[in-house]
């Protein structure tokens, strides 16, 4: 399912050896490939074909616009969270009718574009921006489809909590018990049609057993709702499946959908709709990062080997202490790793830090790391990079953001160049 292997000691992005786009395109560059991404959708969508969802991929998991067509021209939709990602779906061509649009801190200028687009449904967060919607769909004199995005109180278990987003307390969406007299107070009234629900847990949540709970919950919500005469015709369960960084497996979404399609089969039998959100689960093992090896230093008893990527391309480590597998390219004595997770314990390893560039102590990419050994000018494979990668990668240190690059077959086209310096200071120019 991922199309990322070894052949004679050296690294393949499906048929483009990953030496040749390093001589092409530079480093560090975001290589994808397109029959991973467009596996993954399509492994999920069988998935849960029972259900018939619709399937809004998260904008801001990897919102490369060439990367979204790929998979709308699939029957992808768009989770957006901004105006920008909603400019980013439109222009990749994603039919508005598939767009939702979540976050806690709407603009009223984004309310006017997402009614303006006339997207699909509007996930509010507070009674407040619900009313704003009003206005702007009033004005607009447009109909516009509104869910509430619900907080179940649900935590996925071993989620970080940094990643957690449905528990009480939390910024995100209304509490549960709240909801009813919201429905009381604004109703399915024109010109907003408050006929859905929706909730996002976190990400990721590692087992179904959280989406259980939490679609129960809303299902009983939705009992609760009709019986005060209110009609919900959607269920949006978010996203969050998780990706395996570890083992590069595909994950295991006939798990989350034998225990998700049975409860949520009766409200589509009764002709509700459904609607999920993946991002991770899709683009992470997708996409990898593309480095190399600049120096190798001793520091104390560490061995520390700096590459030309960083935080400022990839910040999960940094941020999350995220786990992405690391691998040479071509390593030397060809040492190819039989699976993901066995880097401890293969004979002729040995550990390093991998650190980036810039001026922060936290910008390691991996500690204490089993390698084969390393040498100035090697290039390394960052797995696991498609998703949260580039999509937060910055240009602190003022160093320009890298290339992506799409892989399909032997084909490899860039599809976002590398930034220049001009590129840095254009906005403090343009004025
Ligand atoms: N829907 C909503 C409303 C979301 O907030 C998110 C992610 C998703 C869907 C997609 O979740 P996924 O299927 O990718 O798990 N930067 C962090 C992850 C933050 C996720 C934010 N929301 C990371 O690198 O791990």
């Amino acid at each position: 399912m991922d199309h990322f292997h070894y052949s004679d000691g050296s690294l393949y992005c499906e048929e483009m050896e990953f030496e040749a786009l390093a001589e092409r395109f530079g480093t560090p560059t975001y290589v994808y490939s397109t029959r991973t991404l467009l596996g993954h959708f399509a492994a999920l969508r069988r998935a849960f074909a029972p259900l018939d969802p619709l399937i809004c991929y998260a904008v801001k998991t990897s919102g490369n616009i060439h990367l979204l067509r790929l998979l709308q021209e699939c029957g992808a939709g768009a989770d957006v969270v901004s105006g920008g990602e909603l400019h980013r779906a439109l222009t990749a061509g994603v039919p508005a009718d598939r767009v939702v649009f979540a976050g806690v801190g709407k603009s009223t200028d984004e309310l006017r574009e997402a009614v303006a687009a006339g997207i699909h449904c509007v996930n509010v967060e507070s009674e407040q921006e619900l009313t704003v919607l009003a206005e702007v769909a009033r004005h607009a004199g447009r109909e516009i489809r509104a869910a509430v995005r619900v907080n179940p109180d649900v935590a996925g278990h071993g989620t970080p909590l940094k990643t957690t987003t449905g528990t009480r307390g939390g910024k995100f969406g209304i509490d549960l018990d709240r909801v009813p007299a919201l429905f009381d107070r604004h109703g399915a009234r024109h010109p907003v049609q408050l006929t859905g629900l929706h909730a996002h847990l976190g990400s990721p949540i590692y087992d179904p057993a959280p989406y259980v709970t939490a679609i129960t919950r809303l299902l009983e919500l939705r009992d609760k709702l009709e019986a005060a005469g209110h009609r919900i015709r959607s269920i949006n369960i978010g996203g969050g499946f998780a990706a395996a960084y570890e083992t590069g497996t595909a994950p295991g979404w006939d798990r989350y959908a034998e225990a998700i399609v049975p409860l949520l089969a009766p409200f589509v039998a009764a002709g509700g709709e459904v609607v999920i959100e993946p991002g991770r689960s899709i683009a992470a093992n997708a996409g990898v990062l593309l480095t190399e090896v600049r120096y190798v230093k001793d520091a104390g008893d560490h061995r520390v080997v700096v590459v030309d990527a960083g935080m400022n391309n990839l910040i999960r480590a940094a941020l999350y202490d995220s786990f992405h597998f690391i691998w040479p390219v071509r390593p030397h004595g060809g040492l190819v790793p039989p699976g993901r997770a066995v880097q401890l314990g293969l004979p002729g390893l040995q550990p390093y830090d991998l650190v980036g560039p810039v001026c922060e102590s936290t910008d390691y990419l991996a500690r204490g790391r089993h390698l084969p050994r390393l040498a100035r000018g090697d290039r390394l494979a960052i797995f696991g990079a498609g998703a949260y990668g580039m999509a937060m990668a910055s240009q602190y240190n003022a160093i320009p953001r890298p290339p992506e690059v799409l892989v399909d077959g032997d084909r490899a086209t860039l599809i976002r160049r590398r930034e220049t310096y001009a590129d840095l200071i254009a906005a403090e120019l343009d004025l």
